[in-house]
């Protein structure tokens, strides 16, 4: 394709010219060709209140007629503090401190900064490893391209570049998990940390849903292993909810599903509605104090121009406040259920497996060639769907109505029986 947009994730040579979108609103994309599209995966899992949600986009308009946007470096602002007050009420207990960045990426670096700061302040310059699990994803940034899996990642060419951490195999027991293969992951778990926790300065994960590692769901009982095995070995837990955050698996944060508290959270997509980029990386008090005494170099040397962006944290805290005012998690409850009755009950020799958790409904195939096709069938249907890898999936918006969501899984399930 001959474009001077440069697209994502793409061989340009071979690209497909891609739908060109005139507007959208609700769960749909209004395209210029005429036809109008249900986006399934909500625009890569940010647009949980729908398109142009009319209190949002007011609240953008307004706050855009006050204040649109002031450096957090000497100044502040209302949005701003309102909105880290309400990430800390929101959050797993404990979780006091929030650093403000302006993607999802650059949360992830600045949580890896944090965690290898926290011991460098405390003279443990030894502690510099991160550990993560095998299939995992964290973004496209050099610090977190070291964080993703290794081997089958689109960041394999650059394994002798990027910073050397430490990978474990990532648990396979599934989120109900079969108890003996469980208990074995938990065993790996454990000696991998006792064997590493001298070089490990922190341990980063998806916490049960690894959305770019084919979906992995693992168990509330593998995380808090992670958890405990975390503590007694004197290594810092980091979660990437930027996709599992703002309800995406159930709860309100992946981490609920557990009942713990990382020391480190790292928050994106949903937090801004999908309207701008932005991330919030959360720390609990044991990290922050390891920042706080007289001497400068203590401090976290570390402040992106768009930090808290009065605009972004406006847009926040509304969408926030629609989550709670329209109990979000009945809705995600209800889409859980549907997806469950439509997904997982199919079969076809093509299929590998099936899963729903949340607000995500996903199958798995057994060669990556069969879903070729799947994005132009599912468009003629009007669905906008994007497989990859060896899975396609839908993570809708939750505003979405039981009509739409029965059209995007009977798309998804005429693909396999055709
Ligand atoms: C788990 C996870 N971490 C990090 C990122 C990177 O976020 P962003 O695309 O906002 O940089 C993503 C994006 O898909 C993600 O799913």
């Amino acid at each position: 394709m001959n474009s001077p947009i440069w697209y994502p994730y793409a061989q340009m040579k071979n690209l497909a010219a891609p739908l060109e979108v005139e507007s959208a609103s609700g769960v749909h994309l209004h395209l210029k060709d005429g036809r109008t599209l249900i986006d399934s995966i909500s625009s890569w899992w940010c647009k949980i209140h729908g398109y142009n949600h009319p209190e949002i986009t007011q609240v953008a308009k307004d706050q855009l007629d006050t204040l649109e946007h002031v450096m957090l470096g000497g100044l502040t602002h209302q949005p701003a503090q309102k909105l880290a007050d309400k990430l800390v009420e929101i959050t797993p207990e404990g979780l006091n401190h929030v650093f403000f960045a302006d993607s999802g990426s650059v949360g992830v670096e600045v949580s890896l900064k944090m965690t290898l700061q926290y011991w460098i302040n405390q003279d443990r310059p030894e502690k510099k490893k991160i550990a993560t699990l095998t299939r995992s994803y964290h973004g496209d940034t050099l610090g977190c391209m070291s964080v993703c899996d290794p081997f089958n990642s689109m960041h394999k060419a650059f394994s002798h570049i990027l910073m050397p951490q430490l990978f474990l195999d990532t648990p396979t027991s599934g989120f109900e998990a079969n108890q003996i293969q469980l208990e074995k992951e938990i065993d790996e778990l454990n000696r991998f940390i006792k064997n590493h926790h001298h070089e490990l300065a922190g341990f980063i994960v998806e916490p049960i849903i690894q959305s770019v590692g084919n979906f992995n769901f693992y168990s509330p009982e593998y995380l808090q292993a992670i958890h405990n095995t975390c503590k007694e070995n004197e290594v810092l837990l980091i979660f990437d909810e930027i996709a599992t955050g703002f309800g995406r698996t159930g709860k309100w944060f992946a981490a609920n599903h557990a009942s713990i508290t990382p020391d480190i959270m790292v928050l994106g997509k949903g937090l801004t509605a999908g309207y701008f980029g932005h991330s919030a990386t959360l720390a609990t008090s044991k990290v922050f104090e390891a920042f706080w005494g007289n001497e400068d170099k203590l401090a976290f040397m570390h402040g992106p121009t768009f930090m808290g962006n009065a605009t972004v944290c406006a847009v926040a805290l509304k969408g926030i406040e629609i989550f709670e005012r329209e109990n979000y998690l009945d809705k995600i409850a209800h889409i859980e259920d549907s997806l469950k009755s439509y997904l997982l009950d199919l079969q076809s020799d093509k299929i590998h497996s099936t899963r729903v958790l949340g607000a995500v409904g996903v199958i798995q195939v057994k060669d990556s060639h069969s879903l070729e096709g799947l994005q132009d069938f599912a468009a003629d249907r009007g669905v906008w769907l994007r497989p990859f890898d060896h899975v396609v999936y839908t993570a809708p918006p939750y505003i979405i109505n039981d009509e739409s969501l029965e059209k995007i899984a009977l798309t998804m399930r005429e693909w396999f029986i055709k």
